[in-house]
């Protein structure tokens, strides 16, 4: 593979600017400067270092965006933006959101390559909690409240596995939080309007022990940290 290939597929930079750094001295072979960016090199055996630092391919990428209204959850799309206009660096094109939201849904995303992570978070038999901000339209009353703790009749065969809702302001539009452990296709939205309600406004804040970032506005991500990433670990291996 061409040296300016990998330093770019790693995500350091666009083509032109790691040629520019490799031409510039700041890229080492096997621990030799080496400015030709066409030079072929084998990722799995060559030592190649930026300025310093050892790159490689890692096999899963994770990343956490704050996914911005008016994007949608898949690699492509005719007709709106997709989160992969947001998170540019999807060189293996092997990136997939965990679990979808809805073009006009903000808020936490996971994105990742590792199908293991996903399936443990998304699968039906987990139960992975998922916690919501809403604005909904009229006034929300203990008896939604209890409707949601009981589960509630959306038109599938089954009705909703037990839901937290707190009020956090009631008028003629409301807002709340809402805590629900499954992933039916628009499973919010349709919760409040079985009880009469609609949602004017929804933003994802969790995802079992994954917390959006506050620092990240809407369509900024950042990778997982190391913390973070420990608990990929303990997901994938049932401690979670
Ligand atoms: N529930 C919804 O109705 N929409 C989403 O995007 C997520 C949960």
């Amino acid at each position: 593979m061409r040296l300016d290939k990998f330093l770019s597929d790693c995500g350091v930079g666009t083509r032109s600017q790691v040629k520019k750094d490799i031409r510039e001295g700041r890229v080492c072979v096997n621990g030799e400067i080496c400015r030709s960016p066409e030079t072929k090199i084998s990722p799995d055996s060559d030592a190649v270092s930026l300025q310093g630092r050892l790159l490689g391919y890692s096999r899963f990428e994770y990343y956490m965006l704050n996914k911005p209204a008016g994007c949608v959850c898949a690699a492509r799309d005719n007709l709106h933006p997709t989160i992969f206009d947001w998170i540019p660096m999807n060189p293996r094109k092997d990136l997939a959101a965990v679990g979808r939201l809805d073009l006009d849904t903000e808020g936490l995303l996971l994105v990742t390559n590792d199908g293991a992570l996903s399936h443990r978070l998304l699968s039906p038999r987990h139960h992975v909690n998922k916690l919501y901000e809403a604005r909904v339209s009229g006034w929300l009353t203990e008896e939604d409240t209890a409707s949601f703790a009981k589960g509630i009749d959306i038109g599938d065969e089954k009705q909703t596995l037990p839901a937290e809702l707190m009020i956090v302001e009631s008028g003629e539009e409301s807002f709340c939080r809402v805590t629900i452990h499954e992933g039916r296709y628009h499973q919010i939205k349709r919760m409040f309007h079985s009880l009469g309600k609609e949602v004017l406004w929804l933003k994802r804040l969790q995802m079992g022990t994954f917390v959006l970032d506050e620092k990240l506005a809407p369509g900024e991500w950042r990778r997982l940290n190391e913390r973070e990433l420990e608990d990929v670990e303990k997901y994938k291996s049932g401690h979670l």
